[in-house]
């Protein structure tokens, strides 16, 4: 048996009729770019989310970098993140001209770890000049939406909330309420690269904000900084979200809520698996009920140096696997010159980590056949 990390195309197969009518509508309609199905997205996420303002654009990383901008967060600025997430959260500080501050993770929700930015925002010799905390909401897990919401509160500092993995993802508050991952950071940012939960069949990603002014500020940097188109009041750059993408994201927003919940079951399948085999070299996440992870990605921890033998073990028998994130954005080539110090946790999960199949459509014999391969490696592992 042959299963897929993730099959883009099962999906495609069960909505065909409608994404080929969404897409045929906008070829007949001669609108390419920032037409009436951009509009309507917008709206319909700002609906979805809970924020006033939703706002497309070219991709995820864009959304970031526009964010940072929409700040004003500069050369001589820093921004509190993690350094354990995909290169984007990182580099839209940097080539804003800003500094990275990497705080550790959670080891049990691979999360930024709040205790530590607090203690940041408390001592660090910079503590003055740190403008924002970019917090990213990992594998669908939400990270507490109303710690954040305090630490902005006590601390002054912004927040950009990186939900690439987490559309759809909430937080219950301690008073009952239920607010959505993207509705409380100052600008808060999605991408719809395709194997995202919400994904395009292309680059997409958006921009949240309940502020007018900054909403206004990333509206026009977004084109080229023209209110009017050929009058430039800032120096914006292009990024626009397409027609036909937009129009796909419309049709596949309406089942979002039907794949989360598909995702979910996945989940607590898989563990009832692997926690009925007793694997003691495997560590699974947790599925909550008091706030929701959409299991963007379904991840466990491979013990004692496992991992790499598991993952081939794995491929031989047609199991697709990835490792996110192989090395932490604080030990990048390309920021050598910054001289991050070390982060003990990110640097162990970045040795453990392993995503295993998950997407709505997988089906129960993949999964138990991917639990199956996994116990037989284990049982093999401790012959030796
Ligand atoms: C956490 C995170 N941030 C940002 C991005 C960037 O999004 P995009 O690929 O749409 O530019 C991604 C996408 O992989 C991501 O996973």
């Amino acid at each position: 048996m042959k299963v897929p990390l993730f099959d883009v195309t099962r999906q495609y197969h069960e909505i065909r009729d409608e994404m080929l009518q969404a897409i045929d509508n906008v070829l007949n309609s001669g609108r390419f770019i920032m037409g009436p199905n951009v509009e309507a997205f917008e709206k319909e996420m700002s609906a979805y989310l809970g924020v006033k303002h939703a706002i497309g654009v070219a991709n995820g990383s864009d959304a970031l970098y526009i964010a940072v901008k929409a700040l004003g967060i500069s050369k001589g600025d820093y921004v509190i993140t993690t350094a354990f997430s995909f290169f984007a959260t990182a580099s839209c500080i940097t080539r804003n001209g800003a500094t990275p501050i990497f705080v550790d993770i959670d080891p049990k929700t691979f999360n930024i770890d709040l205790d530590q930015v607090e203690e940041v925002l408390k001592s660090h010799p910079k503590k003055d000049k740190i403008k924002a905390i970019i917090p990213v909401h990992l594998f669908g897990r939400t990270v507490d939406l109303q710690r954040l919401e305090k630490i902005r509160n006590d601390f002054g500092v912004k927040i950009i909330e990186d939900c690439a993995q987490s559309v759809g993802s909430y937080w219950i508050y301690s008073n009952g309420e239920i607010k959505k991952s993207g509705s409380i950071g100052d600008l808060s940012t999605l991408s719809f690269f395709p194997t995202k939960n919400l994904g395009a069949c292309g680059d997409g990603g958006m921009i949240l904000t309940n502020d007018d002014n900054l909403a206004d500020f990333c509206k026009i940097f977004r084109v080229h900084g023209a209110r009017k188109k050929y009058f430039h009041e800032i120096e914006g750059i292009n990024s626009r979200l397409d027609e036909i993408q937009a129009a796909i994201l419309r049709v596949k927003l309406k089942y979002l809520e039907q794949y989360h919940e598909k995702r979910i079951k996945i989940a607590r399948t898989y563990n009832g698996l692997f926690s009925s085999l007793k694997l003691d070299l495997l560590e699974i996440p947790q599925v909550h009920d008091d706030f929701r992870c959409i299991f963007h990605q379904y991840v466990v921890r491979v013990k004692d140096g496992h991992r790499e033998s598991l993952k081939e073990y794995l491929s031989s028998k047609g199991v697709e696997t990835a490792i996110y994130y192989p090395l932490g954005l604080h030990k990048q080539k390309c920021f050598s010159h910054f001289e991050f110090g070390s982060l003990q946790n990110t640097e162990k999960a970045c040795e453990e980590v392993l995503a295993l199949p998950i997407f709505p459509e997988i089906t129960e014999p993949e999964i138990e056949y991917v639990v199956k391969c996994m116990d037989e490696y284990f049982k093999e592992a401790k012959k030796c």
